[in-house]
C-alpha cells in the first residue's frame, strides 16, 4: 500500500480521522503547556519589586472595595501616546503581587499605574474629598468619608496570611510585624527603619493631614503614593531578560 493510499484510508474514515488530527493537535498543546506545570515562575524577576507594605495593602484593599477599577486602569501598554503620557510601560513583574490583578480595560479616569509621587498627598486627599475642587471639570465621585473612617487594623496580620496563601512571599517576620508597620507608616513620629528594611522605598508620614487618627484616607493615599515608584527606569535594562 503507497503512502496515498494509506492516507485515504484515514481520510475516509472519520473516526480515524478524528483521532488522528487530536493526536497531532495535541503534540502542539503539550509543547506549550507541559512547561508550565514544572516552571515555577514565567514571570521576569525585576529589581525592586517587593510585596506591599501592611498599610499598602490596606489601601489596596479599599481601592477594590469602593470601586475605583470600574474607572480606572493599571497597566501602561507599550505604545508610544501611552507611554509619552503615563511613563514607562508597565511590566508583568510590576502586578506579580497584586491579587486580583487590578490591569482593567476601562478607563473613565487615567490610568493610575505610575500615579506614585506625581501628586502631593495634600492634593490627593482633596481630590478624593472633592475631585471638582482640584479638576473642575472631573466626574469622579466624592470619597470624603474615607477621611471620617478609622482604619480596622485588628487582626492584620491574617491579611498577610492570606497573600502568602496565594504565593506572595511574605516573611514570617514581615506577618509578626504587621501590626507595628500598620501602625508606623501612618505615624509621622514612628521610628520607620525596621518598617523601611522590610519593605524598601515605602512613604511614610501622615497621609490625610489628620495625624491624630489612622483612617482610611491614610490607606488609601499610601497605597496611590507607591503606585509604579519601586522599579528604577533609570537603571532598569530592557533587554536583560532575552538574553
Ligand atoms: C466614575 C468613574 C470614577 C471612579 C469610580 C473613580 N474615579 Fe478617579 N478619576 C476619574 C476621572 C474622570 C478622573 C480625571 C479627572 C480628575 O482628575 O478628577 C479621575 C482621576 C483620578 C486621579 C488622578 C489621576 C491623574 O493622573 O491625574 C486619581 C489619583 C484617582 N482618580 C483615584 C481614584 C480612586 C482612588 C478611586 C476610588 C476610591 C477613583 N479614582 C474612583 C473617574 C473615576
Amino acid at each position: 500500500m503507497s503512502i496515498v493510499e494509506k492516507h485515504r484510508v484515514i481520510e475516509k474514515n472519520a473516526t480515524l480521522l478524528f483521532a488522528g488530527s487530536l493526536f497531532v493537535v495535541a503534540i502542539g498543546g503539550i509543547v506549550e503547556i507541559a512547561p508550565l506545570f514544572y516552571l515555577e515562575n514565567t514571570i521576569e524577576k525585576v529589581e525592586g519589586m517587593r510585596p506591599y507594605s501592611p498599610l499598602e495593602l490596606a489601601g489596596r484593599d479599599i481601592y477594590i472595595r469602593e470601586g475605583c477599577y470600574t474607572c480606572h486602569s493599571q497597566m501602561i501598554r507599550p505604545f508610544r501616546d501611552e507611554v509619552e503620557r503615563y511613563g514607562h510601560y508597565s511590566l508583568a513583574a510590576e502586578s506579580m503581587y497584586d491579587h486580583p490583578f487590578q490591569w482593567g480595560s476601562k478607563r473613565t479616569g487615567p490610568d493610575l499605574a505610575r500615579v506614585g509621587g506625581r501628586y502631593s498627598d495634600e492634593w490627593h486627599v482633596q481630590h478624593l474629598i472633592e475631585p471638582r475642587s482640584v479638576v473642575p471639570e472631573s466626574v469622579m465621585p466624592s470619597y470624603a468619608f474615607l477621611k471620617d473612617k478609622k482604619l480596622d487594623v485588628s487582626d492584620f496580620a491574617t491579611h498577610l496570611i492570606a497573600q502568602q496563601a496565594v504565593g506572595v512571599p511574605y516573611t514570617e517576620e514581615m506577618v509578626a510585624n504587621a501590626q507595628a508597620d500598620i501602625l508606623a507608616q501612618a505615624d509621622p513620629d514612628a521610628d520607620t527603619t525596621d518598617l523601611l528594611a522590610r519593605y524598601p522605598k515605602a512613604k511614610t508620614g501622615d497621609f490625610d493631614g489628620n495625624p491624630n487618627a489612622l483612617t482610611e484616607m491614610d490607606a488609601l493615599v499610601a497605597y496611590l503614593q507607591m503606585l509604579g515608584t519601586l522599579v528604577d527606569f533609570s537603571t532598569y535594562d530592557e533587554t536583560a531578560g532575552y538574553r
